[in-house]
């Protein structure tokens, strides 16, 4: 009566899901052949009813199941046409599009930061407007001292609690107290920041660079355990092996004071000989003033402790070979763009 068979060959030719709508109308539909097929059951015997009735509904299911499984398909195939219609090429180039990076002193910061923290460092940013105190008399300059000198300092219009006007701080080393007081000994914190200073800008001079200040109090550190560390902190920031001389060097807030230097080994293409390179003069340093622990709270015969500051554009020009830091930070996007 019903040729499975042909029907679902029927169905296999269905392409969409309005043919597939047209075969449930022709067979499973209100006045589809099967239904209408049960409905001309009415007129026959009980007997002729059974036999008819189950062949049918065997009929039924088949068709329906058949029916259901190709709606499936259909629908995820339509679904899957539509996302596909829906997909952005995001490798389509615009006309103007061009991509960007970070500019060379953020990339060698960044690297800084990496090291730091391999080596165990707390990374710290701190604030860039600080009060007098936190830049000089926590780190044991007196306002009245000529150290306050030493830095042409930008002063902001509003004053702090104490009624002295804020500044833009002139060194990370405004930090060394504040990172005491936040962490707690044993502390070894690093602070890759801006500062700013009001100073005619050259090839070595800017208005705003990057320091890197560095400090680390516990108990029983000594200038030994300083000078092994700073060879290889500077090692790992410069790329390349580094031996460092240490020389006395001025700062208030450390006692001893030091200046260090590097120098490290070339290779002349030219002569295609290995020299050493002459000492860098690298940056300021020494073991904490006995005031900074004080004013931290921190008891001075107990501890003690080193810290360091780094011109980060120091760092990366040497790293590069750049005679001027100004390219740093003008925007000319040829020097951005050779380093992207
Ligand atoms: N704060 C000093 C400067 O800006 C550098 C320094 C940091 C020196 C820590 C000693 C110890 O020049």
């Amino acid at each position: 009566m019903f040729d499975i068979k042909a029907i679902k060959v029927e169905l296999a030719k269905v392409a969409n899901l309005e043919q597939l709508d047209l075969f449930f109308q022709t067979y499973l539909g209100k006045s589809g052949s099967i239904t209408l097929a049960f409905k001309a059951m009415g007129s026959l015997s009980p007997e002729e009813k059974k036999s008819l009735g189950q062949e049918l509904t065997q009929v039924k299911t088949q068709v329906t199941e058949a029916y259901e499984s190709t709606q499936r398909a259909l629908s995820a195939d339509q679904i899957n046409a539509q996302l596909n219609a829906d997909i952005v090429d995001s490798s389509l180039e615009t006309a103007d599009s061009e991509q960007g990076s970070y500019s060379l002193l953020a990339n060698v910061r960044r690297d800084a930061e990496e090291i730091c923290k391999s080596l165990g460092f707390i990374i710290e940013y701190g604030t860039e407007v600080v009060t007098k105190f936190e830049n000089f008399e926590s780190v044991n300059i007196p306002l009245t001292h000529p150290a306050t000198e030493m830095h042409d300092t930008i002063y902001l219009q509003d004053k702090d609690p104490s009624g002295e006007n804020f500044i833009l701080r002139t060194h990370t080393s405004s930090m060394q107290n504040y990172l005491i007081q936040k962490h707690g000994l044993p502390l070894k914190a690093v602070v890759p920041s801006r500062v700013y200073r009001y100073e005619n800008m050259d090839a070595h001079h800017d208005v705003m660079f990057y320091q890197l200040e560095g400090i680390v109090v516990d108990k029983g550190l000594s200038v030994a355990h300083f000078k092994d560390m700073m060879e290889k902190l500077l090692s790992a920031l410069l790329h390349k092996k580094v031996e460092t001389r240490m020389r006395p060097g001025y700062f208030p807030f450390v006692e001893p004071g030091f200046e260090i230097d590097a120098r490290y080994e070339i290779y002349d293409p030219a002569t295609g000989k290995k020299e050493l390179s002459k000492w860098i003069e690298l940056l300021g340093a020494g073991m904490v003033h006995p005031n900074v622990l004080k004013v931290a709270g921190v008891d001075s015969d107990e501890r003690s402790g080193f810290a360091f500051g780094i011109g980060i554009s120091r760092l990366a020009a040497i790293r590069y070979g750049i005679k001027d830091i100004r390219y740093f930070t003008n925007g000319d996007l040829r020097f951005a763009k050779s380093f992207a």
